[in-house]
């Protein structure tokens, strides 16, 4: 979603701003724009689509300055074109802004019968309208901007700059959070400290409420109630490099390659190898004592945390909820007092998990967020993390970080089913072991990929595909739908295979791929009858399974992709990788733009 960056230098701020935007790419945009102080004045390049576009634009008329805000904008108020490309601005103050400004109508009401004359349909002018008449009414920059964020309602992140004033950035976070860079004769400003790690490693975050005025050698930060506060710096552990994709075609590709490195290193960190004893970090609060657990997330952390759920519940014998977190706190469902919030996120930034994590917080819960980035908003809000230690997730869809948050979760269940008393020891050493299986035979699933890709020829012809999956493996066709609808644009909806005759059978025809996610175990058998149902009525089967049970499902199957033995307890995780990597070579196939799907953002920092 949009990202944000600013620079104040004594060398030319446009490259770098430039710079930053590339690496903020990755949070998913459709334009994007630069400006900064040239002699005093703003300047602004903008440019709709990628940021080549961009580039384009200013190796024809380059910006110089050595202050410069720039923005990747994920349009919401108004269509993604050059004219509402951010950053928005007056002679006098531009800014680039992140999320949504509610009142924006309102104001924007209240500044035009004041004689302000906007250009935009955006949200984010009527900031700049407004800091633009308190400088008119004589206020010096730093008071109108204060007074201006007092009028703004809603959750968003800005940066402003102002003529006449090369040594001045200021910036603010209310909902959507903003990182600052401390370097040398030279100050920065980013969304999250990805932007900034080729800048510096020094980083302050602020805290929600907060805003901060940068000058070329400091930063002087405030709170809500304008209170002067401290915000520490610490020393960042990104590096500039880890970003590139390698020797492959698109980031999802390299992603999906790191699922067996990226499980494995969740394993490792874990599992002590030796004793197969589970590794959980002292939780600031007692496992054994926790009566129920409700889990919230979003998109693919969302089915990691219903697969989650499966294992608490059947496993660790606990109560669990999973929901929506754009859902859940709006139903302001009651929570014991013993209760244990459970949030997972990649990015730790979206917007409705970190809202779900703050309901859970003032409903006294003690808080928990599984997440890939442990600098991030949910991190500081946080009682305790565990950290998928994924890497930089870069490609849109989820890919490494889905089967990272899995891995941990199945680790969480057993650990919490140790506490409890739920599984006996050689229990736990039984299951540890099945996990520990899984990177080999991911990689075995990578390197023999030939049946996915032509199974991919068969999905792309495709309309409409259903995904059918039970217990542990529904949440896996869900992923498989959602891979496939994001990175194609191929329909596709995944039911519980149970509930196909209570309606989804009646879109079964000839023409009508079912994806079965159905690995040999305890529900193989009530899958496969429900498959006879699908099959009776012309769909055309594909069955993800092992070798028995492939061959339990030979006469119907119109294709099968066979996955290594494994303990259906692990199926889950090991399941995840084939049904991505068939999303990925169908929209090769299709031609989409894999890493960065149209209308999607990767961080999602609006409600
Ligand atoms: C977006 C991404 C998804 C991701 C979801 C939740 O929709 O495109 O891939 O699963 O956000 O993001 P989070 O960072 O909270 O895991």
């Amino acid at each position: 979603m949009c990202g944000i960056i600013g620079v104040i230098g004594t060398g030319q701020a446009a490259p770098l701003v430039l710079d930053g935007l590339r690496r903020l790419e990755y949070r998913g945009y459709d334009s994007a724009g630069i400006a900064t102080l040239v002699n005093g004045h703003i300047e602004r390049r903008r440019a709709e689509g990628k940021l080549v576009n961009l580039a384009d634009a200013l190796s024809q008329k380059p910006l110089a300055g050595t202050i410069g805000i720039g923005h990747t904008r994920w349009a919401t108020h108004g269509a993604p074109t050059e004219v509402n490309a951010h950053p928005h601005g007056t002679a006098r103050v531009a800014v680039v802004h992140n999320g949504i400004i509610e009142n924006h109508a309102e104001l924007r009401a209240e500044l035009e019968a004041k004689g302000q004359v906007f250009t935009t349909e955006t949200d984010t002018e009527t900031v700049a309208q407004l800091v633009d008449l308190f400088l008119q009414n004589g206020l010096e920059p730093i008071a109108a901007a204060s007074a201006a964020f007092a009028r703004l309602e809603g959750a968003y992140a800005l940066a402003l700059i102002f003529a006449g004033h090369p040594e001045l950035i200021i910036g603010v976070q209310r909902g959507a959070p903003l990182a600052i860079g401390f370097g040398e004769e030279a100050m920065y400003l980013g969304s999250d400290a990805m932007a900034l790690a080729p800048l510096t490693r020094r980083i302050a975050y602020l805290e929600d409420g907060d805003w901060v005025v940068l000058s070329r050698q400091s930063a002087a930060f405030f709170n809500r109630d304008d209170q002067p506060v401290k915000r520490e710096i610490k020393l960042t552990n990104l590096t500039g490099a880890a970003i590139g994709k390698g020797n492959f075609r698109h980031f999802m590709e390299k992603e999906l390659h790191e699922h067996p490195v990226v499980i494995g290193d969740v394993l490792h960190k874990m599992i002590d190898q030796s004793s197969k004893m589970l590794v959980l970090p002292e939780f600031p609060f007692a496992l054994e004592s926790i009566s129920r657990i409700t889990i919230s997330a979003c998109g693919s952390a969302f089915y990691a945390g219903l697969t989650g759920r499966f294992w608490l519940e059947s496993l660790a014998g606990i109560a669990a909820d999973a929901d929506v977190a754009s859902e859940f706190r709006y139903r302001a469902p009651p929570l014991d007092a013993n209760g244990l919030g459970l949030l997972v996120s990649q990015s730790g930034e979206t917007a409705d998990t970190l809202a779900a994590l703050r309901y859970m917080k003032s409903r006294s819960q003690k808080v928990l967020s599984i997440l890939n980035v442990p600098e991030s908003s949910m991190a500081r809000e946080s009682d305790a993390i565990l950290e998928t230690i994924a890497g930089p997730e870069i490609g849109v869809a989820s890919t490494k970080a889905f089967t990272a948050q899995l891995t941990v979760l199945a680790v969480l269940a057993l650990g919490i089913a140790r506490a409890r008393g739920a599984l006996t020891d050689t229990q736990i050493a039984a299951l540890t072991d099945a996990l520990l299986e899984i990177p080999a035979k991911a990689a075995q699933i990578l390197i023999n990929d030939a049946p996915i890709r032509a199974l991919a020829a068969r999905i792309a012809e495709a309309r409409d595909v259903l995904y059918l999956g039970r217990g542990a493996c529904f949440p896996i066709a869900l992923e498989g739908a959602l891979k496939l609808k994001e990175t194609s644009y191929i329909h596709a909806e995944a039911y519980a295979a149970g509930e196909l005759k209570h309606g989804p059978i009646a879109l079964i025809d000839k023409a009508m791929p079912v994806i079965a996610i159905a690995p040999s175990g305890p529900l193989f058998e009530k899958t496969a009858s429900n498959l006879q149902e699908a099959a009776a009525r012309g769909g055309q089967i594909i069955v993800f399974s092992d070798a028995a049970g492939a061959a339990k499902l030979e006469k119907i199957a119109a294709e099968t992709i066979i996955i290594p033995d494994i303990d259906p307890f692990a199926a889950p995780i090991l399941y995840a990788i084939p049904v991505q990597m068939l999303a990925y070579h169908v929209a090769i196939l299709k031609g989409t733009d894999v890493d960065q799907p149209r209308n999607l953002a990767k961080s999602v920092t609006v409600e």
